[in-house]
């Protein structure tokens, strides 16, 4: 199991474990937090599954791709280190990553 920190909006650190093999999004939303919507499900189509990556843990995640670069772009709250969660998908590795649920837009 990894363990991931998720920030929520008003600021509390939540710990969640999660095993490798899913994706962000679903490891923050498995733990009940439903303030990051995801709603297209994790098809790369709607970015409300926007996070920022705090700290990105041992592991180094994989480079965004042309739909999720592009994806971002529309959200007002775009920052260097924003990222789709649902386009990341966990490894051993990335034990200790910390993001921070982006604001709505
Ligand atoms: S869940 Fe829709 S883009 Fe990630």
């Amino acid at each position: 199991m990894l363990q991931i920190a998720a920030i929520d909006r008003n600021g509390n650190e939540r710990s969640i474990e999660a095993p490798p093999g899913i994706t962000l999004m679903e490891a923050i939303r498995n733990e009940g937090m439903d303030e990051l919507l995801a709603q297209c499900g994790g098809c790369c189509s709607c970015a409300t599954c926007h996070v920022f990556i705090e700290q990105s843990g041992e592991g180094v995640i994989p480079q965004m791709s042309d739909d999720e670069n592009d994806l971002l772009d529309s959200s007002d709250h775009r920052k260097p280190q924003s990222r789709l969660s649902c386009q990341i998908r966990l490894t051993p590795e990335m034990s200790g990553l910390r993001v921070a649920i982006a604001p709505e837009d």
